[in-house]
């Protein structure tokens, strides 16, 4: 089934869950600068959730710029097959990207079936929907599965798409239903449906509970005397780190293929978690040993040592090669949380109430 082509008079559609998160920010943003109207599901919560990409906001009363594309959000959450039915119906998307979970490994341990149901049930829900929508209307829906490096576990590195799974979490047993669930339908009634394994990725977007921006965080706190030291976990684990703005470009350009397949998207290279708070703090002229301090709850009951890609496979056949090193990728996230520091402390001293940044307020994570 050929993918439409776009024209002036219906640019392409997108429709992306987890539009909200990091990945999910990074790729509305490439999808709107190529002319996609964009459509992202939003969960109701108490409080605004949409701060990473209020800045592509545009007036739907004003005209937009040459080229751009629109955004459009509509509430939902993965778990309700019922929504997912409507909106895909009402949306027709050509292209839909499928980001939303409880992305946490170590929450993962203490949340195994909400993460079971957003991950594993939301994917399989998903799919559903894009199945029937496109049986119904007859015209290709192009599908992008998160799926993660995470599902290779205890399986030694370097890993490819060759490399068997072994996973070691909640959130990788999800992934994998997931993965294997994608490929299902590939397979057995041939849609375009396509799994990025993507290694870790960061940015100045990630979450305050992965152990980079927890880093970075902490750097531009202590370097502006707000904050002495930070608590971490296990400082051996390997990963291989690139930048989620690269690794976007990945996810589109596996849905502009003739056909579908599984691609692992990675850098190449490895560090310790250690090594990165090494680089991190030292760009910041300060040294990590005297201001990490270890605690135990932020182990995990299994741990993933050693994660580091091989993405010759997406090289050679999408021709993605990813520019960021992560010299880069720390800099730019140090450079992003001293700004933040800088900030937090002019308000302080204005005499603004931050809220106190406890140890504790991320539960362990
Ligand atoms: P993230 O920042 O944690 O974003 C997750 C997104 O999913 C958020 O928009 C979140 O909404 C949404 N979400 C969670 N549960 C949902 C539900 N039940 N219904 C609808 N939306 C829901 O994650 P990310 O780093 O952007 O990663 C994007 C995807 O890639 C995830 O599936 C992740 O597991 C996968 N992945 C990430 C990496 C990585 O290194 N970043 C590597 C491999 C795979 P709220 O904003 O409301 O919480
Ligand atoms: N979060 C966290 N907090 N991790 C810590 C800490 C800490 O205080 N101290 C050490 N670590 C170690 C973890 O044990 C893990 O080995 C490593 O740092 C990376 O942890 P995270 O940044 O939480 O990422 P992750 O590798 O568990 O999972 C991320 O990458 C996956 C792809 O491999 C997430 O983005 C997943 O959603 C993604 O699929």
């Amino acid at each position: 089934m050929p993918n439409p082509v776009p024209s002036p008079a219906r640019p392409r559609r997108a429709l992306i869950t987890g539009i909200t998160g990091q990945d999910g920010s990074y790729l509305a943003e490439l999808l709107i600068g190529k002319g996609y109207d964009v459509h992202g599901i939003v969960r109701r919560a108490s409080n605004f959730n949409t701060h990473r990409i209020d800045h592509l906001y545009h007036d739907p009363h004003e005209p937009l710029a040459g080229g751009r594309g629109r955004m459009t959000l509509h509430h939902g959450d993965v778990t309700d097959a019922n929504i997912l039915e409507r909106l895909v119906r009402a949306i027709d998307p050509d292209e839909v990207y499928n980001l939303a979970a409880q992305s946490h490994v170590r929450v993962s341990f203490e949340m195994p079936i909400h993460t079971y149901e957003s991950v594993a049930i939301g994917t399989c829900k998903l799919l559903e929907a894009i199945r029937d929508h496109q049986q119904v209307g007859g015209r290709q829906v192009r599908f992008y599965q998160a799926s993660s490096s995470e599902m290779y576990g205890a399986s030694p590195a370097p890993q490819n798409e060759a490399t068997p799974f072994r996973p070691r979490s909640p959130y990788a047993i999800g992934k994998l239903a997931a993965h294997w669930a994608t490929v299902n339908v590939r397979e057995a009634y041939g849609l375009h449906a396509s799994c990025g394994i993507l290694f870790n990725h960061e940015s100045p977007r990630r979450g305050e509970t992965f152990v980079t921006r927890k880093i970075t965080r902490a750097v531009g706190r202590i370097r502006l005397g707000m904050q002495d030291c930070v608590y971490l976990g296990n400082l051996d684990a390997r990963r291989d780190w690139g930048f989620a703005g690269d690794y976007v470009e990945a996810m589109w350009l596996m849905l502009q293929q003739e056909r579908a397949d599984d691609y692992v998207i990675a850098t190449g290279r490895q560090l310790s978690v250690r090594e990165f708070a090494e680089l991190a703090f030292s760009l910041a002229g300060l040294n990590a040993a005297d201001h990490i301090r270890h605690d135990a709850r932020y182990l995990r009951p299994a741990e993933v040592h050693d994660l580091l890609g091989d993405a010759s496979k997406a090289r050679s056949v999408l021709g993605w090669n990813p520019p960021t090193t992560v010299e880069q990728l720390a800099r730019m996230m140090v450079d992003h949380d001293i700004e933040m520091a800088q900030r937090e402390r002019t308000l302080r001293d204005a005499g603004h109430k931050l809220i106190e940044r406890r140890s504790g307020a991320s539960g362990g994570a």
